[in-house]
């Protein structure tokens, strides 16, 4: 929610900071606005919507100077508009700011007494007025950073430059994500790695309550506890080219056709076939931690919820734990039942999900162990976590998830394995047949791909819709609800995923011929058509009696579905617990070249944002 990007050192930084903003667009795409230092002072631009307005208006007013701050924005406070714009600027002091400042009005209400004259709605600007007024008071510039941060109470990653002293940037962070890009003859910042990763790969990830002066020389780092810190600086193995589109026209595209490649690299060196094993790097989990969880409870949100469904399923199958899933903004205020024999799973994309990280803390503070899912080294949730199991997905760009989901249900499935091999449940042998399922994956997500153009015409045929419901049934249906997530995120068309078998007690009212009905309609198994995919036939027959439109996906070769279904795309088969990784590839296909062909924008929905972290 909120991306900033900030640079020190000797080049003219404007359009520096616009690339940056470029990669944090995915954040908020409200407002943009870059503020540089130049010999003349402060020059700031700004402009309502995505960032090509800003572009735009940039164009013959390039402010020059060598150092600058840049912000993308989504609205929390105030309206999408040029003055609720990043960065605020009041007298010689500019400020970018992402999270609430949830005691703003009553820090506005003493300054406009005091005489403060405020251009926007937002809460940021409240900054830049305590800031400028504790420099008029003779304070240097990271003392009156600080002066100002004891006065708000809320979230904040917060980058600051002042006229008084050109010379650096003043940033610190609470609950919102910042890092500290490290260069040579030049430093950088920023809410998030791609923004900085074509100038430098060495970054410091700043902590709760951290606080760092940054010149073009270096970087002095204050902790929580107002101690210096050392920076511990990390290499990033993603390369710059990870994070462009290579070809494809929107970034969701192309995640979703790297999805084999993500897998492979989630799997790679922790499934071991031959003995029947899975060795997770970063989790300490042995076998008498394990006899003693007596509940896991998973905490989520969006996608990452939808992946928690599956999770639960796996782990509760091969490791006979219990399993809980809470959308975490539910968790976090209601009183769980969460003790020291529980271990909580975060799961999350970006590690930085508000609601994720809170109510992971709050299963901590009542004595469970946590073991995070994640995909962005060192975000939040993996530092606080006492395990890490993170999804190799690399950087995830376009605002609905795709390879983060897969990869997701690819830790949980090794992490199932390996629960179920210590706490005794799982023999070697048939951890061996579900880890050689896991390591034909990638090669079965490449099949499901070359469906690519019968899931296009399917989505050309059913973009005109207004409604749109998804059915499931088991391991698919969480599938069904990730495919009406998917649909109604990026083309804006009403969709639901529903457990098929509760279509009698409600949804069945809204089939009409005017209701296209996508099935998740593939068989249990290799060997077996299965239960859920004889019910879900019945289920299937019940949408087409009355009237409805149904698309199915169906298993390769079934010969029975396609007879039923209006419109059908094969899938190949694997192992039930993993076939949602498969099953859910034309459910992200079709949701969006239905986008494609409605023209929305795909990569950057309206009043979405990736990675939300407010509550
Ligand atoms: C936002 C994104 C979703 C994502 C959810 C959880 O809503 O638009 O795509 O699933 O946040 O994000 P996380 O990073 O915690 O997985």
């Amino acid at each position: 929610m909120c991306g900033i990007v900030g640079y020190v050192g000797d080049e003219e930084c404007a359009s520096l900071l616009v690339d940056g903003l470029r990669k944090l667009e995915y954040r908020g795409y409200d407002s943009a606005g870059v503020a540089v230092m130049g010999k003349n002072g402060l020059h700031v631009v700004r402009a309502k919507g995505k960032l090509k307005n800003l572009e735009n208006k940039l164009v013959g007013e390039m402010p020059q100077g060598t150092i600058g701050i840049g912000h993308t924005r989504w609205a929390t406070h105030g309206k999408p508009s040029d003055e609720n714009a990043h960065p605020h600027k009041y007298g010689g002091v500019a400020v970018v700011h992402n999270g609430i400042i949830e005691n703003h009005l009553e820090l506005k209400e003493e300054l406009q007494k005091a005489g403060h004259k405020f251009t926007s709605e937002t809460d940021t600007e409240i900054f830049a007025h305590l800031i400028q007024n504790e420099i008029e008071k003779g304070l240097d510039l990271p003392k009156a950073v600080r002066a100002a941060l004891k006065l708000v109470r809320g979230t904040y990653a917060l980058a600051v430059i002042s006229e008084k002293q050109p010379d650096m940037l003043v940033v610190s962070k609470n609950a919102s994500p910042l890092v500290l890009g490290i260069g040579e003859g030049a430093n950088y910042v920023a809410s998030d790695v791609p923004a900085i990763l074509a100038h430098t790969r060495d970054v410091v990830y700043l902590e709760e309550g951290d606080f760092a002066v940054i010149t073009k020389k270096g970087i002095e780092l204050t902790g929580a506890n107002g101690q210096a810190r050392k920076a511990e600086v990390r290499r990033i193995d993603w390369t710059p080219t990870m994070a462009e589109k290579n070809g494809h026209k929107h970034f969701m595209h192309k995640e979703i056709h790297e999805q084999a490649r993500a897998l492979t690299d989630t799997i790679r060196g922790r499934a071991s076939v031959e003995e029947g094993d899975v060795f997770l790097d970063g989790c300490h989990l042995d076998a008498k931690i394990v006899q003693g969880i007596s509940k896991i409870q998973i905490v989520a949100c969006g996608t990452s919820w939808h992946a928690s469904l599956t999770g639960k399923l796996m782990i509760e199958t091969i490791a006979k734990i219990p399993v809980e899933v809470d959308l975490a903004s539910e968790f976090r205020y209601r009183e769980p039942l969460v003790d020291k024999n529980t271990l909580c799973i975060a799961v999350s994309q970006s590690g930085e999900t508000a609601d994720t990280l809170g109510s992971f803390r709050e299963a901590k503070a009542r004595g469970a162990r946590g073991l995070a899912i994640c995909n962005v080294v060192g975000s939040a949730i993996a530092r606080e976590a006492d395990d890490v199991l993170y999804t190799h997905a690399g950087p995830e760009i376009g605002v609905a998830s795709t390879k983060a989901f897969t990869t997701q249900l690819a830790a949980f499935f090794l992490l199932a394995v390996r629960l179920g091999r210590l706490r005794g449940t799982l023999s070697a042998d048939v951890a061996r047949n579900h880890l050689e399922n896991l390591r034909e994956l990638p090669g079965l997500v490449e099949r499901t791909l070359k469906y690519e153009d019968v899931i296009k015409a399917a989505a050309y045929k059913f973009s005109g819709a207004r409604d749109l419901l998804f059915l499931g049934r088991g391991p698919q249906y969480p599938v069904a609800l990730e495919g009406a997530l998917k649909l109604k995120e990026i083309s804006y068309i009403h969709a639901e995923g529903y457990a098929a078998g509760e279509m009698k007690h409600g949804p069945i009212a809204l089939i009409d011929e005017n209701m296209p009905v996508m099935v998740l309609a593939v068989r249990d198994s290799a060997t077996e058509a299965g239960v859920n995919y004889e019910k879900i036939l019945g289920n299937l027959q019940e949408v087409k009696a009355r009237g409805g439109r149904v698309i199915a996906i169906h298993s390769e070769g079934d010969t029975m579905v396609p007879k039923l279904a209006e419109v059908s795309i094969p899938c190949p088969q694997t192992n039930p617990l993993l076939m949602p990784i498969l099953s859910v590839i034309p459910t992200q296909l079709f949701s969006y070249h239905v986008a494609d062909h409605r023209g929305t924008d795909v990569d950057q929905p309206r009043n979405l944002a990736k990675s939300v972290t407010v509550e």
